[in-house]
């Protein structure tokens, strides 16, 4: 009776261990599921970040330049929801200062989501040498966000 008593809470502790094990792989595949959409995003912005370099150097349709600028307004949004806590680990080079410094890091988003808006706005204009500064001024909150809150370049090799 003892002994079964013994093995039924081995049993039991045995499937609690099991259960935490499995909630913690949940939890790695979620982690490495948001990882991937993050970069999807990003790749959406450059996306259409690069087609309007294209455009300016005279492919395509001038008018797209409003299509491609309001995606980038809607990205932009997106963008703000891709950094859940705890997404600091990986196959990311996204930086811990991010959820360590979550104000400057906000200040740094708000900064791209506010050149994008102003970018569509200026689009809407036709201004070609307008749109090439408001353009320029949109690359600058890139590069701001991504040399303060993403693994440098030599770290994380050629991506
Ligand atoms: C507020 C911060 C922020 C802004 C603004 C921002 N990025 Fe990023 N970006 C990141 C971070 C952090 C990563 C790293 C993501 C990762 O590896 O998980 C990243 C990654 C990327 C990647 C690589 C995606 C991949 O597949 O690994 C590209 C391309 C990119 N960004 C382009 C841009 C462009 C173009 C802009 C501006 C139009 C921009 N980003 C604006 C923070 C930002």
């Amino acid at each position: 009776m003892r002994r079964l008593f013994l093995s039924v809470i081995a049993i039991a502790f045995g499937f609690s261990m099991f259960s935490m094990s499995g909630s913690a792989q949940a939890q790695d595949a979620a982690t490495e599921q948001a990882i991937k959409y993050r970069k999807s995003v990003m790749t959406a912005v450059r996306g259409n970040f690069g087609a309007m370099v294209g455009i300016m150097k005279g492919a395509g349709n001038k008018a797209d330049l409003t299509t491609h600028a309001d995606a980038l307004v809607d990205l932009s949004k997106i963008a703000s929801t891709v950094f859940p806590e705890g997404s600091d680990f990986g196959e990311t080079t996204a930086l811990p200062v991010i959820w360590e410094k979550p104000e400057e890091f906000a200040k740094s988003m708000k900064a791209f989501q506010d050149a994008a808006a102003n970018l569509a706005t200026v689009a809407q204009g036709g201004d070609m040498a307008a749109f090439g500064k408001a353009f320029g001024a949109t690359g600058a909150t890139c590069k701001g966000c991504h040399e303060d809150f993403r693994e440098k370049k030599e770290k994380r090799g050629k991506k």
